[in-house]
């Protein structure tokens, strides 16, 4: 069986990783992650416990020429400069607006086959569009065909509404498409749990203050209050944040969400470890790629980085979406 090398940066707690595990194994590949670095302790003991190798730290401190050789690479690289949250600092960020910079570096020197990049999706506007605009010229200058795409994980099975932006780069002229969305989602009933310790209800008084402003037309149901105090509930959950506020997402109104409904959300399976304490854990779900979606990516390129796939597929689609 083929192997195919990646590296996996600012790997959280493994969205990528677990989603290239098991699009390998579903193609009869063996997945071997040579480099991995996230900065976080409290990430890196949950990517330990779960995949057997504590990632490298700063990933500005590694030199990348000791960087393994691999076929893919993959970073969720820090949303926080970018993002409405991040007061729209973008580049000015000294400390983390540089990260992208370090991706640069690293496919500059190792060169794989091809990357996938995700971040949020205000990165698209942010700037009038210079920021992503710089990052994709950055990107072609270093050899790469380069698209991007908002994929919403609400497309690919999950039932979170949670819209990232995603980057593919190639080395060579391949055809590549972005997965076509896959319907109907997860319904939430599989993802809530069934025994629910009181901890994660809410106060009376919150209880009552929520159902006196809303009557939500699903059961079950996740309430989303936003920043001006307006409640709307769906039968998915908003995007999961790690600095939320607490009770921004409610089940029925009524309870936060358990930890293991987080990982859930993000298509983590209960074979997931979850090894740090309940607000860890709420930050860690909250950084999380969405596994499905980022499978659904992968499974797109796969054809072209592992070399005993089949590429027609690839072309046939091409040739089908231009008939
Ligand atoms: C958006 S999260 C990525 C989450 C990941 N995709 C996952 O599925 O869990 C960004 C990550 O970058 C890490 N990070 C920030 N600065 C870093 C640095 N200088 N070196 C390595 N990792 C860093 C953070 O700790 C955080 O876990």
């Amino acid at each position: 069986m083929e192997e195919v090398k990646f590296i996996d940066l600012f790997c959280g707690i493994g969205g990528f990783r677990q989603a290239m595990d098991d699009a390998c194994r579903e193609n009869d590949l063996i997945p071997n992650c040579v480099f991995s670095s996230d900065i976080d302790a409290a990430c890196q003991w949950s990517y330990e416990a779960n995949f057997g190798e504590l990632p490298f730290g700063d990933i500005t401190k590694v030199n990348e020429k000791n960087i393994p050789n691999h076929d893919i690479l993959f970073a969720g690289f820090p949303c926080q400069p970018f993002s409405i949250i991040g007061q729209m600092k973008g580049f000015e960020d000294t400390t983390r607006g540089t990260l992208f910079f370090d991706i640069a570096r690293i496919l500059k020197h190792k060169q794989p086959k091809a990357f996938i990049l995700e971040n949020v999706k205000q990165l698209v506007g942010h700037d009038n569009g210079k920021t992503l605009k710089t990052i994709i010229e950055t990107l072609k200058e270093l050899g790469y065909y380069v698209q991007y795409a908002v994929l919403n994980a609400l497309d690919y099975g999950l039932p979170q509404k949670r819209e990232r932006v995603i980057i593919v780069g190639h080395r060579e002229p391949i055809v590549f498409s972005f997965p076509a969305p896959i319907r109907p989602f997860k319904p939430l009933s599989e993802v809530l749990e069934k025994h629910v310790d009181e901890k994660h209800y809410v106060s009376d008084y919150i209880l009552k203050k929520r159902k006196l402003k809303h009557k939500s037309a699903y059961n079950p149901s996740i309430w989303h209050e936003n920043k001006s105090g307006n409640i709307c509930s769906y039968p998915y959950s908003c995007a999961l944040r790690s600095g939320a506020s607490y009770n921004y997402l409610l089940v029925n109104g009524e309870r936060r969400l358990t930890p293991r409904e987080m990982f859930r959300l993000q298509g983590f399976s209960d074979n997931y470890k979850i090894i740090v304490n309940d607000s860890q854990a709420r930050k860690q779900a909250g950084n999380a790629v969405p596994v499905n979606l980022v499978k659904a990516v992968i499974l797109k390129l796969l054809p072209y980085v592992a070399t005993t796939m089949d590429m027609t597929s690839v072309i046939k689609e091409y040739e089908l979406e231009f008939a």
